[in-house]
């Protein structure tokens, strides 16, 4: 970088400020195990941080599912999907997803973040007037402030206030709604059956981001939008939770598939996923919709959960495996993370900018590799914490 060059002192002077504010993060190597989480120091910690809440990141049916696919199908795909990196693989994971999820066509992303991006970069215009709930995620949000339209954005899950914002933009071209199925660091649901009807009042397009829903809710673990009896416009499914993997779908009519195919430049130059990936991903299509013992038990841990702490308000109640304890301040949250640790229970320690300030959470997760005792012992532990008795 030339010497007379300003980044290098702004690059310093932000990580420095991130410090002091106790916000600074960096990355560390763990190695999973049996829903156990193992350090670079060799200390073992149950993981309730994770987003695999079906258990499928090392099923061991998911696992040999990759390992044909790749015998079959090779390492990687070659190309981008229009070039000649689409397979049928890939076909066959699109067909399936649309069975499933009720929608003519899958578009098929490498990640939940291009995924939001493509669709609300391609779709939307200048005088066009996109509609998010104020908690949504990074990448559509991120999206939304990038692209041509106006972006308003809602007090979270309140009716009214789209309802009043979609009529006052009568005029725009196209009004486009975008929520999330369930939030991701506040574990809610969205209102979606009355947020359909308000859109359709509205003629408003309704875009779901069920990145957490699906797998989780709904009948054969449809998601949200079937939780809530909905169909939106467009859903976007993502494989890197309950799916245990990665990558992104986007569910659509095959108008918008079209479009996307000519217009979404997140698809159109992006190489695509491998193949034995695609192949893969149906496996865990078919293991979700079937194992509904799954979905059973996350729901009793869940309830156990609750038992446990159902005196402390800090520890919000919700009906998905996202169990939010908010503790305000940053300090006061990092030191219950820690305590937390060290009594071999990894949680998420959130901390603005991802939540807003004084917000400061453990975001705890469930997942099918916990046992009623692990969640038990869990809980009892962040109620001793929240009681101010540590040492327990
Ligand atoms: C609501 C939501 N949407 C999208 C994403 C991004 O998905 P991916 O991790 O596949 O990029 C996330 C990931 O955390 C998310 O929580």
């Amino acid at each position: 970088m030339s010497e007379s060059s300003r980044l290098p002192s702004r690059i310093a002077q932000k990580l420095a400020e991130r410090q002091q504010q106790g916000l600074h993060r960096s990355v560390r190597a763990f190695h999973h195990q049996d829903g156990k989480l193992i350090d670079e120091h060799n200390n073992t910690y149950l993981n309730f941080s994770g987003n695999d809440y079906l258990g499928l990141a090392n099923d061991p049916a998911l696992i040999s599912a990759w390992q044909d696919g790749l015998s079959l199908y090779g390492a990687g795909s070659t190309a981008s999907p229009l070039v000649t990196g689409f397979s049928h693989a890939h076909q066959a994971l699109e067909a399936s997803l649309c069975e499933w999820l009720g929608f003519d066509k899958a578009l098929l992303f490498n990640s939940g973040f291009s995924a939001n991006q493509a669709v609300i970069f391609s779709l939307l215009e200048k005088g066009d007037v996109l509609f998010q709930d104020k908690l949504n995620h990074a990448s559509l949000m991120e999206a939304g402030i990038l692209s041509e339209a106006t972006m308003l954005r809602f007090l979270h899950n309140n009716i009214a206030k789209l309802d009043s914002g979609l009529k006052n933009q009568a005029d725009a071209p196209s009004r486009f709604v975008i929520t999330e199925g369930v939030f991701s660091m506040d574990g809610d649901l969205s209102p979606l059956a009355d947020i359909a009807s308000v859109c359709r009042a509205n003629e408003a397009c309704l875009m779901v981001d069920d990145a957490h829903g699906i797998g989780v809710l709904g009948k054969e673990g449809r998601g949200s939008c079937d939780n809530a009896g909905i169909q939106p416009d467009i859903l976007i499914v993502t494989f890197g939770k309950a799916f245990g993997m990665m990558g992104a779908a986007v569910m659509c009519s095959a108008q918008v598939h079209d479009y996307l195919t000519q217009f979404a430049r997140h698809y159109v130059y992006s190489t695509a996923m491998p193949p034995a990936q695609a192949y893969a991903l149906s496996k865990a299509v078919s293991i979700i919709r079937k194992d509904n013992w799954r979905r059973e038990k996350l729901h009793e841990l869940s309830s156990r959960f609750h038992r446990v702490l159902s005196e402390h308000h800090e520890v919000v109640e919700t009906q998905t495996p996202i169990k939010p304890v908010v503790l305000g301040d940053v300090t006061t949250m990092l030191t219950a993370a820690e305590h937390l640790k060290s009594a071999g229970f990894w949680t998420g320690a959130i901390r603005p900018p991802t939540v807003p300030p004084n917000s400061s959470r453990l975001r705890i997760t469930l997942s099918v590799n916990q046992t009623l005792d692990d969640v038990n012992a869990l809980a009892r532990k962040v109620r001793h914490i929240l009681e101010g008795d540590r040492h327990e």
